[in-house]
């Protein structure tokens, strides 16, 4: 393996590794000169995050087409059928202690919905995406119910008359949100979805490719999405901005990091080497959600800390910088950032484990040894 000037070695994380053909998703990460680019199945996300709803979305990733008005009828209907949870699931959520995480309950909930589906161990692929569209229904309900039964409220039931985004609010509110909100979190799921060979998306696939069940691929990847340098990155940037408090404060704060070798939440991605797609929209909503709300500090603070670690590194924001004050704009607690990034990627991850099931192979790289030569075993009573 050749070593870099860095002191990583070439495919170090996989980088610049390609292990798989896919058609769910492309990006090109762009450069100084050349804007990003993300198509979901062809689909420009820019043309998809104004024009589409999180349920055209979703119905591109599980069955490869735009849906016609008819399908997009029958998806509706279907995903409303769905939502509710099965009652040993929501028995379980009330047994839990009030203080558990909800990206570990989401992670552990995936796992017992197994215990409800007969199917659990099928894993052809139309059984398999059956259960990705029952996931994508009930993933919002799962974390809607938990900050609602660890706050010692009654779970709220979903609405068929709603769409998918303004169920999660209604679920986890108790009240309808008004249709900005409604729009604001869709858009957010259209634009969190897909994001190829992302790490948890990644384990996903090698964990599906050993042929285990549907629940188990998805464990691993909501324990990886909740990882600080993945998904869990939204919840640092707003504890960052929480710390730094004030506009004027952002650039020495970003000095001090640097100067730390810390890194800071929300700024640089493996593939972009330019503007992640996605923030430029995110950018534009936490701007209409701050100025709705009467205070466009966090946004400010955030345009503030954009431009320090644009000068100081060159690095710009990924998804997960303006998703965080987003969230915070439509009334999320922050512990639940994370868990909506998964409640929009549990489609993503059902298109890969489907595509991952329709020509599956054993995910089995190597690595090069560099532990100890070869060497005598002494017995206990010798070393
Ligand atoms: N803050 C400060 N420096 C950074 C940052 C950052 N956010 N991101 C990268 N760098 C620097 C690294 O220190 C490194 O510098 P060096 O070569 O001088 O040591 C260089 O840029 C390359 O960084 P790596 O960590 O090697 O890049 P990698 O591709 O492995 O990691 C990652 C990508 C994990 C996203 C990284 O940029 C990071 O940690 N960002 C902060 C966490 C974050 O926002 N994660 C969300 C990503 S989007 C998503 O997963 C949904």
């Amino acid at each position: 393996m050749a070593q870099k000037p860095s002191g990583r070695f070439e495919g170090e994380g996989l980088e610049g590794i390609k292990v798989s053909q896919t058609e769910v998703c492309f990006i090109d990460g762009g450069g100084p000169d050349r804007a990003a680019k993300l198509l979901y199945r062809g689909y420009n996300i820019h043309d998809l995050a104004v024009q589409s709803s999180y349920e055209e979305t979703v119905h591109l990733l599980l069955y490869g087409t735009l849906p016609t008005r008819s399908q997009l009828d029958d998806l509706r209907r279907k995903l409303g059928g769905m939502r509710a949870l099965p009652p040993e699931v929501l028995k379980f959520l009330q047994s839990l202690p009030r203080t558990a995480k909800p990206m570990d309950v989401l992670r552990t909930a995936v796992s017992a919905l197994s215990f409800s589906d007969p199917r659990s161990d099928d894993v052809s692929v139309e059984v398999a995406r059956e259960k990705g569209l029952r996931l994508v229904a009930q993933f919002g309900t799962i974390m809607a119910a938990w900050d609602r039964v660890r706050s010692g409220k009654v779970p709220v039931p979903p609405d068929p008359e709603l769409g998918h985004a303004a169920n999660f609010l209604l679920m986890q509110r108790g009240q309808k949100a008004d249709d900005l909100e409604s729009r604001a979190l869709d858009v957010c799921l259209v634009l969190h979805a897909e994001h190829d060979f992302n790490a948890s998306t990644f384990s996903a696939r090698v964990t599906i490719a050993t042929l285990t069940d549907f629940y188990s691929a998805i464990t691993s990847a909501v324990g990886t999405l909740k990882g600080p340098l993945h998904g869990g990155a939204n919840e640092g940037v707003m504890k960052n901005l929480n710390e730094i408090g004030t506009p004027d404060k952002v650039e020495g704060w970003v000095q001090k990091q640097f100067a730390a070798k810390q890194k800071i939440m929300g700024f640089g991605h493996r593939v972009y080497k330019t503007e992640d797609p996605r923030a430029t929209h995110l950018r534009k909503m936490s701007l209409e959600l701050g100025k709705r709300r009467g205070n466009t500090t966090l946004y400010d603070m955030s345009i503030a800390m954009e431009g320090a670690v644009k000068r100081e590194k060159g690095l710009s924001p990924n998804v997960d910088f303006y998703s965080a004050t987003v969230y915070h704009a439509i009334g999320l607690p922050l512990d639940l950032f994370t868990p909506i990034f998964a409640v929009s990627r549990i489609a993503g991850w059902s298109a890969h484990v489907i595509e991952q099931l329709s020509n599956n192979r054993l995910i089995r790289p190597l690595s090069e040894y560099v532990g100890a030569a070869e060497r005598p075993y002494l017995p206990v009573e010798k070393r």
